[in-house]
């Protein structure tokens, strides 16, 4: 039930490596990805799931999930949400400045896994992001898996991330359904909540692995609806967000309970922080 164990860094953990910016592509209101080259001839080096320290001089570090899916190109996609002062001013960047980099860190989705199974993906907003890679990662691998499903929710429809990957990821084998808070006059499709639109997949129930990646009380009834489906509780993954400071458990900053979200997460089984994630509105 463990997942997958987390590559750690070949290099001090401690200092960043400067990256340059490659490119920067809009994505929704107040959202970005920067795609990062290295000024080195390293080749970054991640798992699916992880995340890097980004490292802004004179503003400080944000812990943020590597959002591409192959480093074949040496360049790391991360896809960023402007709300506090490192992000903001990573936002005023343009292609060709550099950011320092730390890592990559964290657990990663246990791909390993998930060969032979049926893969249900459940993401909300940006929480989109750190499923990308795994995304990626099951359609260049399409034949070993079972069925796929992402279920994907957003407030409105301008902000549902990567639209313009949605046909490609259907063509190479991924079913997608969509859903938002508020629709537009525009918007034909679902309105509602994620969880309306999950139902047992089409092969064994025992056989589906969950992976799941948005606001934590979403989640959370994710988990519960599948549970209420009758989806093995072992089989559903969350990736959790804590305050980040070291990402190496040493500084206490994330410890949620007796796990640090740095080290022994991001993505943990549901059943391992299960009560934990009910306390949280208490
Ligand atoms: C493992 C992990 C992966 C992440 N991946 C991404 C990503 O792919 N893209 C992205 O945009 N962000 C991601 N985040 C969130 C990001 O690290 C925080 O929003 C970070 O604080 C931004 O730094 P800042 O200096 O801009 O904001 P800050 O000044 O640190 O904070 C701004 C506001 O956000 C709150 N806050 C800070 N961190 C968190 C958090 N982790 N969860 C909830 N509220 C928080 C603060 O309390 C404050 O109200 C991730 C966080 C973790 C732990
Ligand atoms: S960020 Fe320091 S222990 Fe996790």
């Amino acid at each position: 039930m463990n997942a997958t164990p987390a590559p750690m860094p070949a290099v001090n953990p401690w200092l960043p490596r400067m990256f340059r910016i490659a490119e920067i592509i809009a994505e929704i209101p107040s959202v970005r990805t920067f795609r990062l080259a290295p000024e080195s001839d390293e080749t970054p080096d991640f798992l699916p799931g992880q995340f890097n320290m980004v490292y802004l001089p004179g503003y400080g570090e944000a812990a943020i999930s590597i959002s591409s899916g192959s480093h074949e190109l040496r360049q790391m996609d991360h896809t960023i949400r402007a709300v506090g002062d490192v992000t903001k001013a990573i936002m005023r960047l343009g292609p060709g400045d550099q950011v320092g980099i730390r890592g990559p860190f964290g657990n990663p989705w246990p791909v390993a896994r998930l060969r032979g199974k049926d893969v249900l993906l459940v993401a909300g907003g940006i929480g989109l992001a750190p499923l990308r890679p795994v995304i990626e990662y099951l359609l260049q691998n399409r034949r070993e898996f079972g069925e796929l499903k992402l279920i994907y929710g957003a407030k409105t429809p301008e902000e549902l991330l990567y639209q313009r990957q949605f046909p490609a990821w259907a063509i190479a084998g991924l079913e997608m359904e969509v859903t938002v808070d508020r629709g537009t006059s525009a918007w034909k499709g679902h309105i509602g909540v994620v969880t309306e639109l999950m139902r047992p997949l089409h092969g064994a129930k025992g056989k589906t692995t969950i992976l799941t990646c948005g606001p934590e009380i979403m989640m959370r009834f994710v988990a519960r609806e599948a549970i209420n489906l009758g989806y093995d509780a072992g089989e559903i993954y969350v990736s959790l967000e804590r305050n980040m400071k070291c990402a190496m458990g040493m500084c206490g900053v994330c410890q949620f309970g007796r796990e640090f979200i740095c080290k022994d997460g991001p993505i943990f089984p549901f059943p391992r922080v299960a009560s934990l994630m009910q306390l949280e509105d208490l």
